[in-house]
């Protein structure tokens, strides 16, 4: 019977181009990965997009950090995301941005579609403006003291203490985190999209039985306490697109950030025959659109966007599929404690495939947390991939190489056990299909346990010494590699690389789901590499402190290069019992001679409050001795004598700068009189 391929687009929420990749984010862009690759691998027409989130005015105010243009900020991260995908093997069919001529034209046609139904409105309202660097504050930027409980530094949108909501202009002694300034109220004209007139689409929408049970629960107690009309526009200076009838404003990030799914696979189609825009997009639409999210989104994805692409004549998503946030060891990543892991970091220790396997262990269809315990992670992928999986093959593959020239038998000799791991296809299958990737994983591992179980009581390394059982140990080396090649199939999603090694060391084209029917017979391998390494526990924890030094050395302002602190670090750290060794008195420099036959040295004679001293300072390129004689200085009282070329020299004035004419001697306020220590 033939079957129909299904059309699937599947998009990741799109990272903000301000910062880097870390495990956090990468839980997503596993999970999503896993999803589409069991698509592929089970023959779906499906493809996979994503996209930076590069508008917005955080990602503005990073770039004037950087002393960079905005442009140059995302194309920079841009660069970096992508790097870090590909090396946690995340496959996307295009990764696009959102400042780009797709996503411009895309934002307008929706906005105007909508506007022109009547689902937008014009509101005066009040905001608050930053004087000092002339910019309307967004909720994120403005910080005070919450309304409600007066819990002091709380965000300009909700309190963290006591969870109310209020608009940022009911804070109590608001400060801008952008200057510091307190904010002034100024009216403002501003967009709003009118959510209230999609309430009853909504609500069908929500009951539509195709959303999680979470994710229902919660639009629909949003649905219940009534929906507000949503603020789309943002005032200048911005980073984004201008709204094209109201110059001087722009979209909201979040107006033009999904419109990036759109923008991204409209950018691939223009490069790909066989993908049509339409067919996709289309209202009635037969494919299939899935949106991987975190639950901290799920309001744009379930009201806003629905509701716009219904309002601009476009299909609503047939799934959005919500995960929970990651915890390390039990707690919220944390920078100092080393568990704010970047990509990046990660990749310079571990192998990404560890990862994507703990990660589906963990991972099923609700939204729940997820807990990347370190010690148990290690653990985990050791005894499951390295003992148990890849146990298999490295068990027989030795026999079939050194004793019967790397080829299997042609004959299946447990055929009961093969049908059992092909049978279990199914249910696995229907696992991925509903993220249950945990639960897949499980019943995997079951299965290797059977096949380990299979080769130890057929004892291959007993018989191969006993000639009359030789075709015996082939047949049970053969079988055994079959089995191991089945539960490749099933864990090709979620580790493709050992995936392909696997393919290597079989000699076999790309396995897809179907392969698992047919066994290989009578066919030559080749010669068999290790699959997979051990975890090392050195290895997990030399990246948690490298995490620790990242983030204590991004603590520390970035310096202008010419600044003196770049030019000239701080010294190592001393303890007070040191400094205090130092004696620094005011002195008066009572003569300043030039030294026959010294380039760089003045004679300084000097009064120490009733001691006289001899100093030689090399001060002569930026002062002129009459210059300095009269003038009250600091000097090291209790260095040791050093006798130099031209004489003994008792001690050293203090001076500030590089050397050569930029040399500035230290001078204290007036009232200090020579001799008093300096503390
Ligand atoms: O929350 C975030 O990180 C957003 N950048 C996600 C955007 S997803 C989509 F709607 F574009
Ligand atoms: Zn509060």
């Amino acid at each position: 019977m033939s079957r129909t391929t299904r059309d699937i687009l599947v998009t990741s929420a799109l990272p903000y181009a301000n910062g880097p990749i870390h495990l956090g984010h990468m839980l997503e862009y596993i999970q999503t990965d896993i999803w589409v690759r069991y698509q592929k691998v089970r023959g779906e027409n499906c493809t996979y997009v994503c996209a930076d989130d590069a508008h917005g005015a955080a990602i503005m105010l990073k770039a004037e950090q950087m002393g960079l243009t905005p442009e140059q900020q995302i194309a920079n991260v841009q660069k970096e995301h992508e790097r870090d995908f590909a090396g946690f093997h995340v496959e996307f069919d295009n990764f696009h941005s959102t400042h780009s001529d797709e996503n411009r034209d895309l934002s307008t046609l929706i906005y105007e579609r909508n506007r022109d139904k009547g689902y937008v409105v014009n509101r005066e309202i009040t905001q608050l403006f930053d004087p000092e660097k002339e910019m309307f504050l967004a909720d994120r930027f403005v910080k005070g003291t919450c309304p409600k409980c007066d819990a002091e530094d709380q965000y300009g949108d909700n309190c963290e203490v006591c969870s109310a909501t209020y608009a940022a202009t009911e804070l109590k002694n608001p400060h801008s985190t952008v200057s510091g300034a307190t904010p002034i109220e100024k009216p403002t004209t501003q967009l709003f999209f009118d959510l209230p007139q999609f309430q009853s689409m909504l609500e069908e929408w929500t009951r539509s039985g195709t959303l999680q049970e979470g994710i229902a629960n919660k639009l629909s107690e949003w649905l219940e306490a009534g929906l507000q009309q949503w603020d789309i526009s943002r005032e200048a200076p911005y980073f984004g697109f201008e709204i094209p009838d109201f110059p001087g404003k722009y979209f909201y990030v979040w107006l033009d950030a999904p419109i990036g799914y759109m923008a991204s696979f409209k950018n691939l189609c223009d490069r790909r025959e066989d993908l049509d825009f339409d067919h996709y997009w289309k209202k009635d639409s037969s494919t299939e659109l899935y949106h991987f999210i975190g639950k901290d989104i799920i309001n744009f994805h379930g009201l806003f966007w629905p509701a716009m692409l219904t309002g601009a004549d476009f299909r609503t998503p047939t799934g959005i599929y919500a995960h929970g946030f990651v915890t390390v060891n039990g707690q919220k990543m944390s920078k100092s404690r080393g568990t704010f892991i970047k990509a990046e970091t990660y990749l310079r220790h571990l192998n990404p495939e560890y990862l994507r396997y703990y990660y589906g262990v963990k991972l099923g269809n609700r939204i729940d947390d997820i807990d990347l315990n370190l010690e148990d992670f290690a653990q985990r992928v050791n005894s499951d991939l390295v003992n148990k999986l890849v146990n298999i093959a490295s068990r027989c593959a030795g026999f079939i190489k050194k004793k019967f020239d790397n080829t299997l038998s042609s004959t299946v000799s447990a055929p009961d056990l093969l049908k059992e791991f092909q049978d279990a296809g199914d249910d696995i299958a229907s696992f991925y299909e509903n993220r249950e990737f945990g639960q897949a994983l499980r019943l995997i591992m079951s299965l290797a346990d059977k096949a380990n179980q299979y080769i130890d009581e057929e004892k291959p390394w007993v018989y191969i010494k006993d000639q009359e059982k030789q075709e015996q140990v082939k047949d049970t080396c053969s079988m055994g590699i079959n089995l191991f090649r089945i539960l490749m199939i099933y864990m090709k999603p979620i580790l493709p690389i050992m995936a392909s090694d696997a393919e290597a060391f079989l000699n076999i084209s790309p396995l897809t789901w179907d392969d698992k029917d047919q066994p290989l017979l009578d066919h030559t391998v080749n010669k068999f590499k290790p699959l997979m390494q051990r975890v090392e526990m050195d290895k997990v924890n030399a990246m948690v402190e490298e995490s620790k030094a990242e983030a204590a050395a991004a603590a520390k302002p970035v310096l202008d290069p010419n600044s003196p602190l770049a030019q000239e670090p701080i010294a190592d750290e001393i303890s007070f019992d040191d400094f205090v060794k130092i004696d620094l008195r005011i002195v008066k420099i009572i003569k300043a001679e030039h030294v026959k036959g010294a380039n760089k040295l003045l004679q300084l004679t000097l009064d120490l409050g009733g001691e006289e001293r001899n100093v030689f300072a090399g001060i002569k390129s930026a002062y002129k001795p009459e210059d300095l004689e009269g003038k009250l200085t600091v000097m090291v009282a209790n260095l040791a004598p050093r006798k130099m070329k031209f004489g003994m020299s008792e001690g050293m004035v203090l001076a500030a700068g590089p050397g050569g004419d930029d040399l500035y001697v230290l001078s204290p306020d007036s009232g200090a009189v020579p001799g008093m220590r300096v503390k």
